[in-house]
């Protein structure tokens, strides 16, 4: 039963400035300090997440390491490889982002890309169970969830065509991508739309024709996965530089300087 979904566009002149947006986006959902409460945030891998959270690791954000005590960092997905591969989400986040930030190694909590895949999935279904105190069928619902989007519409390892689509009941799957004849583990959709926040971040004009035809294409979720993602909450984000937002509607938008921002109601 189709239901309204609204889309909240942020827009920034470039890649460089999606980053640093994207990364104070970040910082203000940990709490302060001299706060009890945490925030379990889940993000993707890929490339476009690189820059972000280098920002996040840089000086300019050095007056924030007070906060992280009360950051608990999960991926969306992780390619089924050794920690220390090229490859691997987790690498990529520990070279732009863990090395340089004071995160408390009991808040990071690591997909095991080096296990059989189905043992990796089923450790980290685990993981999530026991950190996130779930009981019986309970689902977890992240503060933050940060996804990017693949030119074929795949988002975490939710590939086209691929098992994990059906997957509703697991909370993490194995997922074989026969395309790059390569295991993945991954977040299932329902607990992706169970997060609090759940943003899109992408950047590059090779996006903008895939993204404008999962928001407003023809529903085919089986080919293009990123339409999964329909948020409890009713609200999806994206922030995407003005290469990827090139053939996102302009009607109604907002201008806040070099920055612009939209919000569209659909069907979903
Ligand atoms: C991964 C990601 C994947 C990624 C998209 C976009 O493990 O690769 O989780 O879903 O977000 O493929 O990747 P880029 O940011 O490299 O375009």
């Amino acid at each position: 039963m189709p239901s309204k979904l609204t889309l909240r566009f942020y827009v920034f002149p470039n890649a460089a400035a999606l980053a640093d947006a994207a990364a104070k986006y970040f910082i203000t959902r940990i709490p302060e300090p001299d706060s009890t409460a945490v925030a379990r945030i889940a993000i993707s891998g890929g490339t476009t997440p690189k820059a972000m959270l280098r920002d996040l690791g840089s000086e300019a954000y050095v007056r924030y390491t007070h906060r992280w005590e009360n950051l608990h960092l999960y991926w969306v997905d992780e390619r089924c490889v050794p920690p220390d591969d090229a490859q691997s989400n987790y690498h990529m986040t520990e070279e732009a982002l863990l090395a340089w930030v004071p995160l408390p190694p009991e808040n990071v909590h690591r997909m095991e890309g080096e296990l059989e895949p189905a043992v990796a999935a089923a450790r980290y279904e685990s993981e999530l169970r026991n950190s996130f105190r779930l009981e019986g069928a309970e689902v977890p619902s992240f503060d933050l969830l940060l996804l990017g989007m693949g030119p074929d519409g795949h988002t975490a390892s939710l590939f086209p065509h691929t098992e994990a689509l059906d997957a509703m009941v697991e909370l993490v799957v194995a997922n074989h991508v026969p395309k790059l004849d390569a295991w993945r583990i991954t977040l299932t959709w329902p607990v992706i739309n169970q997060a609090k926040e759940v943003v899109f971040l992408i950047e590059g004009a090779e996006k903008a024709d895939i993204l404008h035809e999962v928001l407003f294409g023809p529903r085919d979720p089986e080919r293009l996965p990123s339409q999964l993602i329909k948020p409890a909450s009713g609200t999806l984000v994206f922030l995407l530089d003005e290469a990827a937002a090139a053939r996102i509607p302009r009607e109604g938008a907002q201008q806040h300087g070099p920055i612009w921002s939209n919000v569209i109601e659909v069907e979903r």
